[in-house]
């Protein structure tokens, strides 16, 4: 297999693409632990991410105050080729961003309640053709409709971050996505331990 050092700062593994694309088989777990020694590491996560969602995915963040959230949100923007600058959208609550597919990008963390939820019209983004991720999302993990990828992120030092990701619900296609993750985290580490850079 070969690693590559693509355009700027950009690992690409395999240089194609994804590794669904690929003909071997892969695994496809419910829960895998990373962990992520850098801002630029956990930017590179959501990059990989960004480049192997397929478009209706719904990614639930948690993690406490700083934790990386917004961080992994970038790189996924990055890896799906938004141009605009990512920031949390914590005052308006959504932000949309267009690129190779739609980012909706929301943060849960001033949401009085369930009921400021409903008028949000979350409930009808969920049928739109998009990424959606969202921040704070542990605070109403029970409006979420669909199967989801879950990622819980817990700083365990100054620059490092346990990042666990879970399928929530049945999703054969998110397991795939979670398999693909692993494997690329898993190379990326074992093969040179790339740091993209914090421009990443
Ligand atoms: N391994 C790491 N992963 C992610 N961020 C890291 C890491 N190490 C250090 N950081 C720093 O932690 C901060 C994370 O900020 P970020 O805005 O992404 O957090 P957040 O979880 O979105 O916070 P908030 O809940 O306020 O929205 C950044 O300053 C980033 O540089
Ligand atoms: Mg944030």
């Amino acid at each position: 297999m070969t690693y590559a050092l693509g355009a700027g700062t950009e690992l690409l593994w395999p240089a194609a693409g994804c590794l669904r694309a690929a003909s071997r088989p892969v695994r496809s777990p419910r829960r895998v632990v990373l962990l992520s020694h850098s801002a630029a590491e956990t930017r590179a996560l959501g990059w990989r991410l960004g480049k192997c969602v397929q478009g209706d995915e719904i990614l639930a963040l948690s993690g406490p105050l700083g934790s990386g959230k917004t961080c992994l949100v970038q790189g996924l923007g990055r890896g799906l080729g938004v141009r605009r600058f990512v920031n949390s959208p914590s005052f308006v609550l959504m932000k949309r961003y267009r690129a190779r597919l739609s980012l909706i990008h929301w943060d849960w963390y001033r949401l009085d309640d369930k009921t400021d939820l409903e008028s949000s019209g979350f409930g009808d983004l969920q049928v739109e053709r998009g990424i959606v991720v969202i921040e704070w999302a542990d605070r109403f993990l029970d409006q979420i409709a669909r199967p989801f990828l879950l990622i819980e992120i817990t700083p365990t030092g100054l620059r490092s971050r346990r990042l666990t990701l879970s399928v929530q619900g049945k999703s054969a296609a998110l397991r795939r996505l979670v398999g693909d993750l692993e494997l690329w985290w898993a190379a990326r580490r074992k093969n040179d331990g790339t740091d993209l850079g914090a421009g990443h």
